[in-house]
């Protein structure tokens, strides 16, 4: 393998250097919440509920409160009073902290206990004695909507959470009445738990002298928490700092505004004393927000030679008991309506419908943008089914209905303005690195001798980099991002961010950028991010959309820096301002180039001798709005041996070939695209948080709940292709999660390849191998 670079020297964009963080991370030296010890802490543990669906009639704490070390204990009346039993969520809607009539999910928080240790509030949380009227549960969002159906919220009329639609009903209906060929299939894209690290949890500081809130918490964006606390508490905003401090995964899980946050920070100000939280693994399971959970209906028209003509798609959406998403506010269903995919669709339409059902909040962007991985699983479904029906190559029918790329910016009929792209560049590459005609022959050959083997194709896009401003918001806050760069006189650099990594890397690639443009050692590059009282304000780090934002702005800032640094090379070197030239971190006069100042030349004479007529300092802050979305894209396939004894399926090899414009560092890219490949090898055959119909949760720990490990996953065969953003000021899109996005639909594409002549059309996810043997063995196959 070629080797990494030291992150030493300027290592502007391209540059394979090693992560900065990584040395405190490999050293375990970094700082998590839980790793924050405060003098005089209490602790925080909560009591959960056992039913899905209950009203409350009596809670009793008497014995609780005998347990020593036992400091408070608090419910949802108490909270009601301070007016804090229900909160807002991200998209609107109302949650409740604690509840103060029924509870509406199993694992749901009732009760907080509030002790001297961890141990204590635990012994005293299964002291608390609720009685319970157990109430009819509704788990099932199909059951949820209709009539008759038990009303989830004490607030709600009915059930339902949302009815939206995209694009244009009617044109999409006559182009399926005049199809050649209608193909539909139902899916289910199962509800999944993000599986992070580090469950979520957060400290509360009061300081009742200054009257400052402190919160150190697992949240992905710390801005906006502190903006909706202010709101709901009332402390004015300067008087609250969030601090997330470093994160051990987050995957769109820790978006969320979790009870535990308010409950902790309410029982600080009422106590005077720090106060923290942390989940268990199983609580954070069983409890925190969920992903996906959507039940889809497709369809796909075509003419007989291939050529798509509409896409039609129906989608309900279980979204538990309250309505948490954190899309931005336009897009109810999330930017589901990139659902048309690579595919030059005139006509297309889109339903989805929201539920309210008794379990957990869900609907998270788990490493995708808002639901772009049930829309590319869903169309990158569809046409592989439409390939079999008509006999045809899926690979060739693919190449055949691709956005050419002359096209760009292409218009999708959803809507969707398409930055750039090149499908059949990227398809023809994988088709090539994977060998795949031949692949196909022997898949023949296999066939005759009775043996499974299956070839699954995806070709995704994506769309990140939420976003330009006219179209998208949380809670009303425009989702731009910044930076903010200040280069101190020896030629230091601190950087600030609005965005907050969970793990990407951004200490190493926000210091590449401002590398590539200032030629400032990356070394001599300190970036900062998560603390709302020193960072620039920011919507925060998930949906891929820190380098599409905040990475834009530090491309921004930086050449303000430039702009600035130049005039003052200019004072230096006696010269006028359009002579200077600027090259790898020197100035100086055109044809003179061995008369430079270097940038640390330029930052010492602007704190030491600016010219007269500028300000001293070297600085510069970018609230960078986006003027569109990136839309990165891949094509994968995957191969698959099917073992008939067992219904085990191996994934033999996989090529990615992915295209995330200009790359900052290609070694961070790898890392990024291998581990979402694992994550959706993780949802395509292993993963699941499985509901009985009362709600009850199966499991509800890594018992259970299987996650892949270096055991199972395959090995990764990576490629590129690079088709730079026209619009963002490094050509680069967001990558962080195109893999998850992409994958799931080649994996499951490949094992329906594999069974197809078997009459198996479809395989809901995660393929266990029973579901695979249950196919098997129907015809007569299984050993
Ligand atoms: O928002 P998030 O950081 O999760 O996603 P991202 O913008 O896709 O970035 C993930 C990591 O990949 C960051 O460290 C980026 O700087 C890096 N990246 C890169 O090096 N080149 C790209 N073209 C895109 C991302």
């Amino acid at each position: 393998m070629e080797e990494t670079l030291p992150p030493t020297g300027v290592h502007g964009m391209g540059h394979k250097i090693r992560r900065k963080e990584d040395v405190r991370f490999l050293m375990g030296k970094g700082t998590y919440v839980d790793d924050i010890k405060l003098p005089n802490m209490a602790y925080l543990v909560f009591v959960r509920s056992p039913y899905a669906h209950a009203k409350i009639k009596k809670i009793n704490v008497e014995k609780a409160k005998s347990i020593p070390g036992v400091i408070d204990i608090i419910t949802g009346e108490e909270l009601d009073k301070a007016g804090l039993a229900w909160i807002p969520t991200l998209m609107g809607d109302k949650m409740m902290v604690l509840p103060t009539d029924k509870v509406v999910f199993q694992g749901q928080e009732v009760v907080a206990i509030i002790a001297e240790d961890r141990y204590a509030a635990m012994d005293a949380a299964n002291q608390v004695e609720i009685e319970y009227e157990p109430l009819e549960p509704i788990a099932d969002p199909k059951k949820a909507l209709e009539p008759n159906s038990p009303i989830v919220r004490p607030d709600k009329k009915s059930n339902l959470v949302f009815r939206w639609e995209a694009g244009d009903k009617e044109a999409t209906d006559k182009v399926f009445k005049e199809a050649d060929i209608v193909v539909s299939q139902d899916f289910y894209y199962q509800r999944l738990h993000v599986a992070y690290m580090e469950p979520v949890g957060s400290i509360a500081h009061y300081d009742p002298v200054s009257g400052k809130l402190t919160l150190w918490m697992t949240t992905q964006a710390p801005h906006v928490v502190r903006t909706v606390f202010s709101l709901v508490t009332k402390i004015p905003e300067n008087k609250i700092r969030i601090v997330s401090p470093d994160i051990g995964g987050g995957f769109g899980g820790k978006v969320y505004v979790y009870p535990g946050y308010v409950v902790s920070a309410y029982a600080s100000i009422k106590l005077g004393r720090p106060v923290k939280w942390i989940n268990t693994r199983s609580e954070d399971m069983r409890s925190t927000a969920f992903a996906r959970d959507f039940h889809i209906h497709g369809e796909l028209a075509a003419k007989k030679d291939g050529i798509i003509v509409g896409l039609r798609i129906k989608v309900i959406s279980d979204h538990g008991a309250f309505y948490g998403d954190a899309n931005p506010s336009k897009f109810p269903a999330g930017l589901f309506s990139i659902c048309t995919g690579a595919y030059d669709i005139k006509a297309a339409y889109v339903e989805v419908t929201g539920a309210y059902t008794n379990k957990p909040a869900g609907g998270i962007a788990y490493r995708c943008s808002f639901r772009v991985t049930e829309a590319s699983y869903t169309i990158e479904r569809l046409v592989d089914t439409l390939a079999h029906e008509l006999g045809m190559d899926p690979a060739e029918l693919r190449l055949k209905n691709f956005i050419p790329s002359e096209k760009f910016p292409y218009r999708s009929a959803l809507g969707w303005t398409y930055d750039s792209g090149n499908y059949a560049s990227a398809l023809k590459k994988a088709m090539e690195k994977i060998g795949y005609y031949e692949l196909r022959k022997e898949q023949e050959e296999k066939k005759k001798k009775g043996e499974l083997m299956g070839i699954g194709i995806s070709t995704f896009v994506e769309i990140v980099g939420a976003g330009p401003a006219d179209l998208f918001d949380i809670v009303g806050i425009k989702m731009f991002d910044s930076a903010e760069i200040r280069i101190h006189p020896t030629g230091k650099v601190i950087a600030r961010f609005g965005t907050r990594a969970q793990g990407q890397g951004h200490e190493t690639t926000y210091a590449q950028i401002i590398s590539e443009i200032l030629g400032i050692p990356v070394e001599d590059i300190i970036v900062e991010e998560g603390d709302t009282d020193t960072c620039p304000y920011g919507l925060g780090t998930y949906a891929s959309r820190s380098t599409p934002t905040a990475g834009a702005a530090a491309a921004v800032a930086s050449r303000k820096i430039l702009d600035k640094a130049k005039k003052i090379a200019a004072h230096l070197l006696e010269a006028r301002e359009e002579d200077i030239v600027f090259e790898k971190g020197k100035f100086y006069v055109k044809g003179y180039p061995d008369k430079y100042k270097t940038i640390q030349d330029v930052a010492l004479a602007a704190y030491t001798n600016p010219p007269p007529n500028i300000e001293a300092g070297l600085e510069a802050v970018t609230y960078y709005n986006p003027p569109n979305m990136t839309f990165p894209f891949g094509a994968y396939i995957c191969v698959v041996d099917v073992d008939k004894g067992t219904g085990q399926v191996k994934v033999r090899r996989f090529v990615a070939v992915d295209d995330c414009g200009n790359i900052i560092n290609p070694v961070i890219v790898d890392g990024q695209i291998m581990g979402a490949l694992t994550m959706g090898f993780g949802t395509a055959f292993m993963e699941e948080i499985r509901y009985d119909e009362n709600g009850n949760i199966y499991g509800g720990s890594f018992a259970e709940y299987l996650i892949p490990t270096a055991v199972e996953t395959p090995r990764w065969e990576l490629d590129k292709t690079v088709t730079p953003s026209p619009h963002h000021p490094l050509g680069a899109k967001g990558v962080g999660e195109s893999a998850t996005v992409g994958s799931p639909a080649a994996f499951v594409n490949a094992v329906v390849d594999a069974l197809w002549d078997l009459g198996a059309k479809h395989i809901d996810m995660p393929i266990w191998p029973w579901k695979v043997w249950k196919v098997l063995k129907e015809k007569g196959m299984a050993s």
